[in-house]
């Protein structure tokens, strides 16, 4: 009959759709070899970022950050705190005990820094900051306290000591001028005497992986690396002076700030990088730069999942073929949406709910295929993650000369807190790359706060000594 026929029809396209559908995320899913390829390209790039003849060209910097050793407990004081850089900007208060009872109690307020101060003039941002200051300390009545202050930049960094770093190129949503290749530390100094309102002792400047790993470490001292799996995606870790061809000293340890989000730029990645990728790329705020951050982080998954929608739209996929205004919006699938929609507790129903809280009108299919979009995106970021994670875990073990390593990571971020597979999957793939390594993660709650002030303090004591 016409009606049985016309029901074959429709099922034999959707059969069909589903196959393409499946084609076009079939990219999304890298093999164990490639993952395996990923590690070991990863490797070969943090070497060349160690090494005086290749660091120059090298794209993954592996900065030197003159952090030498993790907290000992013997830390103490009060310090401010800036964090500058993750999803949110805040001031803190760190209050720091040691001995018997070793304690870090904490104050701190959220500030919001507005597009137009991101992506302004240097001295907006910094006069924001610096008036954000000022804020924070009438809040807690302090403005009469001369206080050593820690700075958590989460930005690359050439650093020639503890309070020095010249911004080599902004990341992530930041674009003011006049910064790039100045000392960060020096900006923020003078825009504290422009407001002419009070004092403040910058002593340390600071990724916010190298706090994420010193706050872990001062609870376990076997906590030798650090990761961010947030807006942006970076790791720091332990590396032995000898092996810091930069640093002519050949003895102890210092910790590395990898800037591994730069990691591809050379184009290294380019077999795995899908049309997506380089979408997201070309309309980003820094085209061809960031590029394994692109595939990792918090800030651009939304985007892939995004351009991958408007090519099934495209073609006739989902949304009944409709692009809406809200699918051409760059930005709309935050973290957030994106670890809601894949969360496995959400009836479908809810999912629909969510796209339509996004002003996406959708049918019960076409839920169905967004929720495996997002999936595709956000498996292959954190195995992506564990790959580059599974290459320095190993680089330790080697560095060390072991047949077997335990190693604790202190890991912080949005992406790894909100998400609700990422974390599982990262782990699982760093095991399965790193047979030889036992790699625990330990969450660093407020980790880039209370690392920059044991920092600062670490800081404060060594000037100190060198005044005694
Ligand atoms: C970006 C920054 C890096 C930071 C990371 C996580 O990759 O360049 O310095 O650690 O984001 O916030």
């Amino acid at each position: 009959s016409k009606g049985a026929a016309m029901v074959t029809a429709v099922a034999y396209r959707l059969a069909n759709q589903s196959q393409e559908i499946k084609e076009m995320l079939s990219e999304f899913r890298l093999t164990n070899d490639q993952l395996l390829e990923v590690k070991n390209r990863m490797t070969s790039e943090m070497q060349k970022g160690l090494s005086k003849s290749t660091q120059e060209s090298a794209t993954m910097k592996m900065l030197p950050t003159f952090v030498c050793s993790t907290p000992d407990g013997t830390e103490y004081g009060d310090f401010l705190a800036l964090d500058l850089g993750g999803t949110n900007f805040r001031v803190l208060l760190v209050k720091i005990r040691s001995g018997k009872k070793k304690s870090v109690e904490m104050h701190n307020k959220i500030y919001a820094i507005p597009l137009e101060v991101m992506q302004g003039t240097g001295e907006e941002l910094f006069d924001h900051i610096v008036q954000c200051i000022s804020d924070f300390l009438d809040y807690m009545g302090m403005k009469n306290a001369r206080l050593p202050l820690g700075f958590t930049f989460s930005f690359p960094c050439k650093q020639t000591s503890l309070d020095a770093g010249i911004l080599l190129t902004w990341t992530k949503g930041f674009k003011a001028t006049d910064c790039e290749g100045e000392d960060v530390v020096g900006l923020l100094r003078e825009a504290i005497k422009r407001r002419e309102e009070f004092d403040l002792d910058v002593v340390a400047v600071v990724n916010d992986t190298v706090g994420t790993m010193m706050t872990c470490a001062y609870e376990e001292p076997t906590c030798q690396i650090g990761l961010i799996a947030g807006t942006g995606s970076n790791a720091c870790y332990m590396e032995d002076m000898r092996n810091i061809e930069m640093i002519e000293e050949d003895k102890g340890q210092m910790c590395i700030n990898m800037e591994w989000g730069a990691f591809g730029d050379n184009g290294c990645l380019d077999d795995i990088r899908t049309e997506y990728d380089r979408n997201v790329d070309d309309f980003s705020l820094n085209p061809g730069k960031q590029r394994y951050e692109k595939m990792c982080s918090g800030m651009y998954l939304g985007e892939i999942v995004r351009n991958i929608l408007i090519d099934m739209t495209k073609r006739g996929f989902l949304f009944r073929g409709q692009i809406s205004e809200t699918l051409k919006t760059r930005g709309i699938f935050e973290t957030k949406f994106l670890s809601q929609i894949e969360s496995d507790r959400l009836a479908l129903l809810q999912v629909r709910s969510i796209l339509q809280h996004l002003g996406l009108d959708s049918t019960c299919d076409d839920s169905i295929i967004v929720k495996e979009v997002c999936e595709a995106v956000s498996r292959r970021a954190a195995q992506l993650c564990g790959a580059g994670m599974a290459a320095v875990a190993d680089k330790i073990r080697k560095n060390r000369g072991k047949d077997h390593l335990e190693i604790i990571v202190g890991v912080d971020g949005t992406l790894y807190k909100l998400h609700p597979h990422f974390s599982r999957i990262m782990h699982q793939t760093v095991k399965e790359l790193a047979p030889q390594c036992d790699v625990n993660f330990l969450l660093s709650e407020d980790g880039s706060g209370k690392g920059a002030a044991l920092i600062t303090a670490v800081g404060c004591r060594l000037r100190q000594e060198l005044n005694n």
